[in-house]
């Protein structure tokens, strides 16, 4: 995994903008894997006024979402179907029909998760997945401990993601379990793209590029792959060739 360090988050999110403009303008129909959290907010915000003031067109490019909580309606204020409508699906051209996030409250959740897996397949493959990273190093909700072989699945959240997340909900609990792509099929993707923001992601990024590959901390799978980039501005740059990663 190639790392490149912005001096900042704007130059961090415009750089992960431009990833994903260049793969439209080679391909439009290219598919997307895209993540939610505070760290895309800003490549989304430039994507977005990309489309606005240059044109730039999603009408036929394909979506899908890593993640989903399980349990949450589509219409909940801290659903990522919400999220991903309010900053981004919601304010450009995508088409509805090619929009694919997780639904947290199927009625079979594990039929939910094959029908997910099903439609990447039918969509070719994920061809560009943007990612954040947790402070564990979990991406997506593959939290440490979850397998490098995993497809789409339903997973249990580690504490310490749901105390992270616990603002986005009332009574500060957020949901015990989501659904979550696997492992696999985020390897599968043609090209990888990690971003990591703030010192708080600093330990996590050097336990990712510097410390063994392991299931115990997820991210670390992507420095095997053929293609993938992390992409991250200098204070989660902060504890890279310290020698500190375990
Ligand atoms: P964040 O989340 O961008 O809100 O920090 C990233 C993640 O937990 O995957």
């Amino acid at each position: 995994m190639r790392a490149r360090v912005f001096p900042d988050y704007d130059a961090m999110s415009a750089a992960a903008a431009d990833v994903v403009a260049q793969s439209l303008e080679q391909l439009p129909s290219a598919v997307f894997m895209l993540p939610t959290g505070i760290t895309p907010l800003g490549m989304y915000r430039r994507l977005v006024d990309m489309h606005r003031s240059e044109g730039l067109t999603f009408a036929e490019a394909t979506f899908f979402n890593l993640d989903e909580y399980l349990g949450l309606a589509s219409d909940h204020a801290a659903s990522y179907h919400m999220y991903m409508k309010e900053h981004f699906y919601g304010l450009i051209d995508a088409d509805p029909t090619r929009i694919f996030v997780p639904e947290g409250t199927a009625p079979d959740p594990e039929a939910e998760c094959e029908r997910y897996e099903a439609a990447i397949a039918e969509a070719g493959g994920i061809g560009v997945c943007v990612l954040g990273i947790g402070r564990n190093g979990h991406i997506g909700f593959n939290e440490p401990g979850a397998s490098f072989d995993s497809r789409t699945r339903v997973v249990e959240l580690s504490e310490s993601t749901r105390k992270v997340n616990a603002g986005d909900f009332e009574a500060d609990r957020a949901p015990e379990r989501a659904i979550t792509v696997g492992m696999a099929t985020i390897f599968e993707s043609r090209e990888v793209l990690l971003l990591a923001s703030g010192t708080n992601k600093a330990g996590a990024v050097a336990a990712a590029m510097e410390g063994d590959v392991s299931e115990s901390v997820p991210a670390s799978m992507l420095r095997s792959h053929p293609n993938a980039s992390l992409f991250l501005d200098e204070d989660a740059a902060s504890d890279l060739g310290r020698g500190v990663a375990g």
